[in-house]
């Protein structure tokens, strides 16, 4: 790999406005883009296609083999397969969303997760990618060149989640939000900033705001 290539590891809880914050400064720096969620929703939504059961941690380990798994990380052609089918929008369907803690939180998964995205940022052939979820400050990529924890407090996520929901009530919004929220902080700690990590606080900036901040701490780390 060219040792110029830089990597952005960004983390942060649902709602923090991530994935997009993280596409659009991909965007700007002429960077790859890897959304690391869309793997854990494509494995449940495979599991749920085959009617396995995403409780039983033996039964999910079993269809890993036959996981077929590919993702655009170029931030204009985004896209998410499972085996030769289309699943950009299933993965976000409730179901799916419902159920995906659950296979999250499997050792074997993460470990197995954790080399496919490796796997993915070593195809890159961009100066640099950026990385977004859960663990990729801490274990994806520890040693990325920039490490960001992105937050916000959590009125203002649920405030945006409901947003982009515009279909469901609000509170059963935040309430499934803070209760997956929970679930998965039980497996990472992305509350918290680990050593090394900056952490940037949205609350108060609007999107090209948190953009501009986040590209401008990646190009004072290059
Ligand atoms: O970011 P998201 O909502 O698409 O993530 C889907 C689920 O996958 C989320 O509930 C937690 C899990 N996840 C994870 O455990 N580690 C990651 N690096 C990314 C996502």
């Amino acid at each position: 790999k060219n040792p110029s290539f830089v990597v952005v590891a960004v983390d942060g809880p649902a709602g923090s406005g991530k994935s997009s914050v993280s596409k659009a400064t991909a965007r700007e720096l002429g960077f790859d883009y890897l959304d690391t969620g869309a793997a854990y929703r494509g494995l449940a939504l495979h599991c749920l296609d085959r009617g396995v059961d995403t409780l039983g941690p033996f039964d999910v380990i079993e269809t890993l083999p036959r996981f077929e798994y590919t993702i655009g990380i170029d931030p204009d052609n985004y896209f998410v397969k499972v085996g030769s089918e289309i699943v950009t929008h299933d993965i976000r369907e409730p179901r799916v969303t419902g159920v995906v803690s659950n296979i999250a939180r499997i050792p074997e998964v993460r470990e197995y997760m954790v080399e496919l995205f490796r796997g993915i940022i070593a195809g890159s052939d961009k100066p640099g990618i950026v990385v977004e979820g859960r663990d990729i400050t801490t274990v994806v990529t520890p040693d990325a060149q920039a490490r960001i924890l992105l937050t916000a407090t959590e009125e203002a996520r649920m405030e945006r989640r409901a947003a982009e929901l515009s279909g469901e009530s609000s509170a059963t919004t935040a309430q499934q939000l803070s209760y997956r929220d929970a679930q998965d902080s039980k497996v990472v700690d992305f509350m918290n900033a680990a050593d090394g990590v900056i952490t940037i606080d949205s609350t108060n900036l609007d999107f090209d705001q948190t953009v501009t901040a986040v590209a401008s701490f990646v190009r004072s780390s290059m």
